[in-house]
């Protein structure tokens, strides 16, 4: 649930522009909420003034300190945190820093933002030094206010909150999520204007038209955003040399970058530290372990580790652990497997089993049952997220399985009744064929001395790696 409040002297602006489409439906459905408020109703002037003449001078009009304070404090009460945790308030102005994909997933993760639309010259500093906790900016050109900016932001935003879009995927597959723009689309007819279709669309080979559509991603952002084809190249290369080095081994960064989620925050032939800022996971490796404590100090980079409390870092290699160990509060270590499945051919799902999507109506069921975890909160967002499936057995739930948020599969669990006849592997290949058709290349951990899993992983033809990597989360 994602709760919107926009201060604005526009508010009526806010409503009519909000209130249509997807956005209005999210809204009817009650996963989104957005409120205007209008800051002249905050006044205390009685002729209902809200600016006056900038001291020192200057062309036009500013906003005054009170009104806007006064609305943001109403703002404070109506979430619930008048004297507690501070809320997002953002402030949209060209002197802000530039929003971005990345800054949307993080604000989707929010349960209440505030946005501040200025308007004449822009706003009191005073007011803005008390209220303000992240000035944005949309791009660098000058608005008349700040309304169409907060819109802006607010659709970035709410697609990404689960359930807003109808098809839960599509969020993750678009421009941006893999530093690529985004392919040409085709519908009928065939032909158009002497236009035909290009021949690979119809031909129904599917990895045809994947190969297709990223050469033209790859060709549309080299044309048109030189900066983003640097990083993707530069991605590419890592990903190259991290597969020569051991696929099992370094599937998860290779993974997390191919799907466009994580960001390579520091990369050389030392070493690797990739961020996954949705799923809170950092993946680090060192490529020459003499050089160990040199790249378990990135970490230290990424500046405000406070901000990092409860994530977890996948730490590929047992000498990175020392020094990690001195410059994170680590909470647990997990020593785990890495498996992939490296075949391109769909796996048989057995057909006794029946496997569905589970959603959140099945949290105290799923807690109730799965032994790894005591996080209910992250539990919660994966079933939102429909990435949590279910196995049926008469209509009964008899085990669980599904996607991690840093794309690992895992969450396997089989109730002790229906162990030992072919649930969890009827779930694994069930949850296999789904990545494979989305062109991803499907691995998950085994905990070390977990010898079921190990040995359903084998029998189905994952290959294992050979050393252990480490789940390491931080204190929260
Ligand atoms: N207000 C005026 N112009 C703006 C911009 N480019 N971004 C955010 N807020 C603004």
């Amino acid at each position: 649930m994602m709760n919107f409040y926009v201060m604005t002297l526009f508010p009526e602006m806010i409503r009519q522009g909000m209130q249509t489409s997807i956005l209005g439906r999210a809204m009817e459905k009650g996963i989104l909420s957005m409120e205007a408020l209008d800051i002249r109703d905050y006044t205390e002037n009685k002729h209902g003034k809200v600016d006056d003449y900038p001291y020192g001078g200057g062309a036009g009009m500013l906003m005054q300190a009170q009104p806007v304070f006064a609305c943001h404090r109403k703002v404070l009460e109506k979430t619930g945190a008048a004297d507690g945790k501070p809320v997002r308030t953002i402030y949209l102005t060209p002197q802000g820093k530039p929003f971005r994909q990345k800054m949307a997933a993080e604000l989707a993760k929010e349960e209440h933002l505030i946005f501040l639309c200025g308007h004449y010259e822009g706003i009191d500093e005073r007011v803005l030094e008390e209220i303000v906790t992240d000035y944005v900016s949309i791009g660098d050109y000058v608005l008349t206010g700040g309304e169409l900016p907060a819109m802006v932001m607010m659709d970035a935003i709410a697609r990404l909150v689960p359930g807003v879009l109808h098809n839960g995927l599509s969020a993750d597959f678009e421009t941006f999520h893999n530093d690529l723009l985004e392919y040409p689309q085709y519908s009928r007819p065939e032909e158009w204007h002497g236009k035909r279709v290009p021949d690979v669309l119809l031909s129904g080979d599917h990895r045809k038209v994947e190969e297709w559509r990223l050469e033209q991603s790859v060709r549309r952002t080299g044309e048109n955003r030189p900066d983003l084809y640097e990083k993707y190249q530069r991605k590419q290369q890592y990903i190259r040399s991290m597969l020569k080095k051991g696929k099992a081994l370094y599937i998860d960064i290779i993974e997390n970058l191919r799907r466009g989620k994580g960001e390579i925050i520091e990369a050389s032939e030392a070493g690797i530290l990739v961020k996954d800022e949705a799923a809170e996971v950092c993946m680090i490796a060192v490529f020459d372990e003499a050089r160990a404590e040199e790249v378990a100090g990135w970490v230290l980079r990424e500046g405000n580790m406070a901000k990092m409390a409860g994530w977890q870092f996948v730490v590929h290699q047992e000498c990175l652990l020392a020094p990690l160990k001195q410059l994170l509060p680590v909470q647990r270590c997990l020593p785990v497997y890495q498996a992939v499945y490296t075949q391109r051919n769909a796996v048989p799902v057995p057909k006794n089993v029946e496997i569905c999507v589970l959603g959140t109506e099945w949290l105290e069921e799923v807690m109730a049952h799965y032994s790894m975890t005591d996080d209910w909160a992250y539990m919660e967002e994966r079933l939102q997220s429909g990435e949590l499936f279910g196995a049926f057995v008469d209509g009964r739930l008899a085990g669980f399985a599904g996607v991690h948020a840093e794309g690992s599969l895992g969450m396997l669990e089989v109730y002790v009744e229906y162990r030992r006849k072919g649930i969890g592997r009827a779930l694994e290949s069930f949850l296999i064929n789904r990545h494979l058709s989305m062109g991803y290349t499907p691995y998950g951990n085994v905990v070390e001395g977990n010898g079921v899993s190990l040995a359903l992983q084998e029998k189905m033809g994952l290959c294992v790696s050979k050393q252990l990597l480490y789940w390491v989360s931080l204190k929260t």
